[in-house]
């Protein structure tokens, strides 16, 4: 799988742009997540298309946000959870990332839960016992995809090397058996060495998913050879 999670960039007129020009490989699954008023848009064009969050509950006072039915109704195909910008600006915790990921599933969407450490998790060497705890919150659930995105990694063209992502990987699959997924800096000269290592089994790609250059040459690396 390699996603685009475009967070806070393009309305419905550029997400059209995009989608138009875009023509992705066979033989990899492509998934587009916009913000949520350009959902729609993205919807149109035929894509597997993902919010980029999405509420636990059916309807109710809850300024702000969306549900999975909500989300349904207009053809969308799934949701990103648990982002560390939710996680780091706007009070997501590991608890509120398992019920909008349990709402979802349950639902029929499929959901992209991320997890990573921060920079000072892993200095400190708590990277493993930050993924057991972020891990061990999500539900158990074979159609669930994790994302490992290193908090230090992600925007900041710091790569996790594919070796330290890697064992990240082995460590989530341990804990539970579902496709994981790398995230943090992912471009078209990195994504080739990434995606071949056993255990990384797709890309969530933010500032490269803008282009849909760039984006094109990320989604040939994923496909398996
Ligand atoms: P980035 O973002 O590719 O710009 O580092 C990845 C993400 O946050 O999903």
């Amino acid at each position: 799988m390699i996603a685009a999670n475009w967070k806070m960039h393009k309305g419905p007129r550029r997400t059209r742009d995009f989608l138009g020009a875009f023509e992705p490989p066979d033989g990899v699954e492509v998934v587009i997540a916009p913000s949520f008023v350009s959902l729609r848009a993205a919807v149109e064009s035929g894509r597997r298309i993902y919010s980029q969050n999405v509420h636990w509950e059916n309807e109710g006072a809850f300024t702000g946000e969306v549900s999975v039915a909500m989300l349904q109704e207009i053809g969308v195909a799934g949701s990103i959870v648990g982002h560390s910008e939710r996680r780091q600006y706007f009070g997501e915790t590991d608890e509120t990332t398992a019920k909008r990921a349990e709402a979802a599933l349950a639902a029929g969407l499929g959901v992209i839960a991320c997890v990573g450490e921060t920079e000072r998790e892993r200095d400190a060497a708590e990277t493993e016992s930050v993924l057991r705890r972020q891990v061990g919150a999500l539900p158990r659930d074979e159609r669930l995809v994790i994302a490992y995105e290193p908090v230090w990694a992600i925007g900041t063209g710091k790569t996790a090397t594919p070796e330290l992502a890697q064992e990240a990987h082995t460590l989530i699959k341990s804990l539970l058996d579902v496709p994981v997924i790398y995230g943090g800096s992912v471009k078209p000269e990195n994504a080739v060495e990434l995606l071949a290592q056993p255990d990384i089994d797709g890309a969530l790609v933010g500032g490269a998913s803008l282009d849909p250059e760039s984006f094109t040459a990320i989604c040939r690396a994923g496909i398996p050879s």
